[in-house]
């Protein structure tokens, strides 16, 4: 090798030299770099974990894996809410941060389903903690694609929600009670009308007795006194008859002809076979009039305000009296009565509801067409254990099923203003339900008839109440 060889050789060994030097500078630099990139990014996130931890919010996000998504992140509210340190649930199944109340478990597959089609899944729930405490969650999961558009991760977004579930189930509260308040009022009010409607008619009823009362009591008097003079003068005129066929034979003679031609002129043998018919006629009538004038003394009851054993079979026979001009000439009354023992109740009350039913029967069947011959409405009376059942059927229209909930709504009507209210049933289901302790049901079908059934119970409604 020649010294010029040599000094080739050491130039080349230079140049490597140097460009190795260059190439490990430029190494370093690069490292340099990615430490300052890698300081950037971990700034980054360390940045974005603070905030999503300083934020009220829940954040998960969870890797797709079998059986259970696997947890890759959760901010700190999470952890905190659910019982757990951070470090637990890193890496840990999706169903630590799952353990919904009354959830089935199935509805977990269900979640999942709907987010492999895409969905967005929103949930409210109560959650369990491991210490048996729980929260009210509500979350929103949607899902995550890769670049390939596959479905990998899930990320949830949540609140606890605890504090605006009790507000809205203080909201609620208040909104019932309200409701309660209404419907309470409501029923007050109804029971003013109630009453005052008992009252009116009461005062009426008793009123109109008692001016038929006493003048009807003069009629029976002297009808009763017109008869025994009528039957009097009967015999006084037999005897003076009998007492002319002793007159001397000339004087019979003219006497029988004159008595004969003034019996033809006053047609007196027609009076004597008529008149006994009229009084028999006249006192069926004043016992008639006598008897509704009792009815309706009785029906209306002014005075009657607490609760005292009562013949209810007797009161539906006044109560049917009273209001023979409603039906009688639409529907003729079958009654099925049963051995019933008294029952402890406001008869005045009761008579209200039977006249209602009875009532609203006749106007059904008259709405139907039917007459008198084809009109039916059947009282059956039964006691059931310790209860007393009346049943009031009719053959006539029927309730249509829509409004069969709205019977008993105060003002529910579907007749004509001047025919009906609408109150009937309202007041009926209050002197029931609310003053009886008892029940009133409907069974009915549009064109066949209905059947009104209200149970009692016998002993009355502080009976029922007792323990
Ligand atoms: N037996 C029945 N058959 C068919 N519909 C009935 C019968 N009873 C009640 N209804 C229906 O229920 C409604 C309410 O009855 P409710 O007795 O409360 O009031 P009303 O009879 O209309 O008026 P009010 O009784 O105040 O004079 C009636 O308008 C009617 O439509
Ligand atoms: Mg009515």
């Amino acid at each position: 090798m020649t010294a010029g060889q040599l000094a080739d050789g050491q130039r080349i060994d230079a140049v490597v030299c140097d460009a190795q030097t260059q190439r490990l500078a430029e190494l370093e630099s690069a490292v340099v770099a990615l430490r300052a990139e890698n300081e950037t990014l971990r700034a980054q996130l360390a940045l974005r974990d603070h905030a999503l931890d300083a934020t009220p919010s829940f954040f998960v996000i969870a890797r797709q894996e079998h059986p259970a998504p696997i947890i890759v992140y959760c901010n700190k509210i999470v952890a905190d809410t659910h019982g757990y340190a951070r470090e637990q649930l890193i890496g840990k199944p999706i169903t630590l941060l799952t353990q919904w109340v009354g959830r089935n478990p199935k509805s977990m597959t269900e979640v999942q389903e709907a987010l492999r089609a895409g969905q967005t899944v929103q949930l409210e729930d109560e959650v369990a903690r491991p210490d048996g405490s729980t929260f009210w969650l509500g979350v929103s999961i949607r899902p995550l694609y890769d670049s390939g558009g596959r479905f990998t991760h899930t990320v949830a977004v949540g609140a606890d929600i605890t504090a605006k579930r009790i507000e809205t189930h203080k909201k609620q509260e208040l909104q019932n009670k309200l409701l309660a308040e209404m419907k309470e009022r409501e029923r007050i009010g109804i029971e003013l009308q109630l009453a005052q409607k008992l009252e009116s008619v009461g005062r009426l009823a008793a009123g109109i007795a008692h001016e038929i009362n006493t003048p009807i009591q003069y009629v029976g008097d002297s009808v009763y006194f017109l008869r025994s003079a009528f039957e009097d003068f009967d015999k006084l005129f037999d005897n003076v008859n009998r007492a002319a066929a002793t007159l001397p034979e000339g004087a019979r003679e003219t006497y029988k002809h004159e008595i004969a031609e003034l019996e033809k002129k006053l047609d007196i043998e027609y009076l004597r076979s008529e008149v006994p018919k009229a009084f028999t006629r006249t006192f069926d009538g004043v016992e008639r009039v006598t008897n509704i004038v009792k009815a309706m003394k009785e029906f209306a009851h002014p005075d009657a305000i607490e609760q005292n054993a009562v013949d209810l079979l007797h009161a539906l026979e006044t109560t049917l009296l009273v209001a023979s001009n409603e039906y009688k000439y639409v529907a003729k009354v079958r009654t099925e009565f049963g051995e019933l023992p008294y029952v402890v109740c406001n008869v005045g009350e009761l008579n209200q509801v039977f006249l209602n039913l009875i009532v609203n029967a006749a106007h059904a069947i008259k709405d139907s067409g039917k007459d008198s011959d084809s009109g039916e409405i059947t009282i059956r009376v039964a006691a059931e254990d310790d209860q007393a059942v009346i049943r009031v059927r009719d053959n006539g229209c029927g309730v249509p099923k829509e409004n069969l909930s709205k019977l008993y709504d105060p003002f529910f009507t579907t007749k004509e203003v001047g025919r009906g209210t609408g109150q009937g049933l309202a007041i009926s289901h209050a002197i029931v339900v609310d003053k009886h302790g008892g029940e009133i049901s409907v069974n009915s079908e549009v064109g066949v008839g209905t059947e009104f059934t209200v149970r009692l119970p016998i002993a009355g409604r502080s009976a029922r109440a007792a323990p």
